[in-house]
């Protein structure tokens, strides 16, 4: 598809942190709102009616209760990058370790520019000298990425939406019919102008021998499948993320900011009596009443006296899943599974491949 005709929803946009246009629009007309005094919540409005509860109480424990019932068969989990920080894999914009606050070797008009499309095509060394840093394989998933495999191995997942291009989902062992990666993967690439396919492997071997990858048919650049600024979400993204979160029944949120949409709007996209469970190091994704005003819905609502479905589990992603797993007799379950499969992956990484079958 040609880039101009992208639909504005399809693309990767930031929500505040780094100023976009867009963004600076939002900040202006809500100091304007608050400036006039307008009204600007309906949060408290105590005529609205409230839908029906299934948490059997909203905690963390209530969680799990209503996981181990029979109400609860399709479990969404949305991830980001903090999923992976405990493999090693920094994210993106916690101060100080995030990779935004890393980039100054880089020398960038501002951190984002690294992924964004039309600064690539005019410079892309940065992106490949921090692609071949950053590749895929010399990573071990997480407990976090265990936990949503045993979501599936327990018949619960529904899907797992990720925002990471790490693979670490399919290195758990996560199906592929089970996953969206909302940003896309290193397993192939194109061509940015003539679109020819090429291998992960021909990409590596480029990257690796600090080669800039061009299309053998027209010298263009040749870019991974992950999703830049500026350029579309997969279409499995779309096809899939209607009928899925209607039928959701329990949203886990994991180890992202919430900052990056459309992806982020997805918390929005299940019904209004779905639980949903923040599992990070900070809180996000809370109602704004601005975008309440201007007729946006689906932020979250963890501390209000009217909180009815949404659990904030404050701290690492990792503990929390074990927490979780606890509570629902499974820990030892998931505990195994870790040790197991990291002890699988050492093996296969310190045979020498001559001694393998
Ligand atoms: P961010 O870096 O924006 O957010 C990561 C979140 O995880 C933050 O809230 C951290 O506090 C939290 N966190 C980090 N480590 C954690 C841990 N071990 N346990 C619990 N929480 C932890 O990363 P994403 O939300 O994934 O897109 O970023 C979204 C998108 O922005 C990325 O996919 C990428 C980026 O620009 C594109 O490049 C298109
Ligand atoms: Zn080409």
């Amino acid at each position: 598809m040609a880039e101009g005709s992208k639909k504005p929803e399809e693309i990767p946009e930031t929500d505040t942190a780094e100023g976009s246009a867009p963004s600076v629009t939002m900040d202006l007309l809500k100091d304007l709102f608050q400036k006039f005094s307008v009204a600007t919540t309906n949060v408290d409005d105590d005529t609205e009616e409230q839908p029906e509860q299934l948490l059997p109480e909203v905690s963390f424990k209530g969680v799990a209760e209503y996981i181990a019932s029979d109400k609860c068969k399709n479990i969404i989990v949305m991830s980001g990058a903090g999923i992976s920080t405990a493999a090693g894999i920094p994210d993106f914009r916690s101060p100080g370790s995030g990779l935004y606050d890393n980039l100054q070797k880089y020398d960038l008009p501002n951190p984002q520019a690294i992924f964004e499309i039309n600064f690539f095509k005019k410079n892309p060394q940065p992106f490949y000298t921090l692609a071949k840093e950053l590749y895929p394989g010399n990573f071990k998933p997480t407990t976090s990425h265990y936990f949503i495999k045993l979501l599936e191995q327990k018949g619960l997942l529904k899907r797992a939406y990720t925002q990471n291009i790490d693979t670490l989902e399919r290195v758990a062992g996560v199906s592929g019919d089970k996953l969206v990666e909302a940003h896309g993967t290193f397993h192939t690439s194109h061509c940015v102008d003539c679109a020819k396919e090429f291998s992960q492997e021909w990409v590596k071997d480029k990257i690796f021998k600090d080669e800039i990858p061009r299309c053998e048919s027209c010298e263009n650049l040749v870019k991974p499948d992950i999703v830049f600024f500026g350029e579309a979400l997969p279409k499995r993204f779309f096809e899939l993320r209607f009928d899925d979160f209607e039928s959701c029944d329990l949203l886990i949120i994991m180890g992202t900011s919430l900052k990056v949409h459309p992806f982020a709007s997805l918390v929005g996209g299940v019904k209004d009596t779905t639980p949903r469970l923040l599992i990070n190091r900070e809180k996000c994704g809370e109602i704004d009443p601005f975008m309440v005003l201007m007729g946006a819905s689906g932020g979250m609502d963890f501390d209000s006296a009217k909180a009815y479905r949404d659990v904030c589990w404050l701290g690492n992603c990792d503990d929390g899943c074990l927490a979780l797993a606890d509570l629902l007799g499974w820990k030892k379950e998931l505990e195994t599974l870790v040790s197991v499969e990291h002890g699988k992956i050492e093996s296969d990484t310190t045979t020498p491949p001559q001694a393998k079958g």
